[in-house]
């Protein structure tokens, strides 16, 4: 099979996939420096993996070239989803399957709940999103470009209560990893960044990043808590087959 991999970020899922699978992929992201580190991460598998620089809103290949394709939290970087979803559709094999996860909104967001909007705020803001879309918005997007979609769902609810996927972020967990998430963690990175940026051992603006991040966690956590915010909200979706197929 051959795989196109919309919006790839550094190429882990795509180097995991063709390690664990015999199929070709290729990735498309217009980001120098992430085609470079996407590269070093699937060094033991280039041979089955391509890395292609270039705009998913204008896809360099031709019709019905790919057997599958997929996306994780790229639609919602899009200028135009029904766009971006009609190239996929336009490059993917009749009744071939584009399958994503996406960061959304859910219905339990309230628009006139103004700490629901912080929250909103804060995801976007960390996290460099222009939006954060809504479920139906995603769905409706797929719909316009000419997709089926068999399976469209929310995937947090169905997480163990016990180990939501904010969970990582919130600190509490009495690991290595998760020390510099704690209170006292943070305070030693911003201590550190601060005093380490005057002798330029690290870049400027590393701390002001720092925090900005921070902000994201939380923001991340609080949307997870209240539920108004899923970052896997996942899709398949299938290009029609032809009539005569
Ligand atoms: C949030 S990242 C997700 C990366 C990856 N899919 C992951 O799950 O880690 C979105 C990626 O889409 C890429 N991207 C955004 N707009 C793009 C466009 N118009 N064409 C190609 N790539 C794009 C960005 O460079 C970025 O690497």
């Amino acid at each position: 099979m051959q795989v196109l991999y919309v919006g790839y970020g550094v190429g882990g899922p795509m180097a995991n996939l063709a390690r664990y699978s015999g199929a070709g992929f290729v990735g498309i992201n217009n980001n120098t420096y992430r085609i470079e580190r996407a590269r070093h991460h699937a060094r033991d598998v280039g041979s089955r993996c391509r890395f292609m620089h270039g705009d998913y809103m204008r896809i360099p290949e031709g019709d019905d070239c790919y057997d599958a394709a997929f996306a994780i939290k790229s639609m919602p970087r899009a200028p135009d989803k029904a766009g971006a979803s009609r190239e996929a559709l336009r490059v993917l094999r009749p009744g071939a399957c584009f399958l994503g996860y996406e960061w959304c909104v859910t219905d339990d967001l309230d628009p006139e709940n103004a700490e629901h909007q912080l929250i909103r705020n804060g995801i976007m803001v960390g996290n460099a999103l222009p939006e954060i879309a809504s479920m139906p918005e995603i769905c409706d997007a797929l719909h316009a470009a000419g997709f089926e979609l068999p399976e469209a769902s929310d995937r947090a609810p169905e997480s163990d209560p016990g180990m939501p996927w904010y969970r990582a972020l919130q600190g509490r967990d009495f690991t290595l990893s998760s020390i510099p998430r704690t209170p006292f963690g943070r305070a030693l990175t911003n201590l550190t960044l601060r005093v380490g940026e005057r002798p330029r051992l690290f870049p400027e603006g590393s701390r002001a990043v720092s925090t900005l991040l921070n902000v994201a966690a939380d923001a991340l956590v609080e949307g997870g808590r209240s539920g108004m915010f899923t970052p896997v909200f996942f899709f398949l979706a299938r290009k029609p087959s032809r009539s005569d197929d």
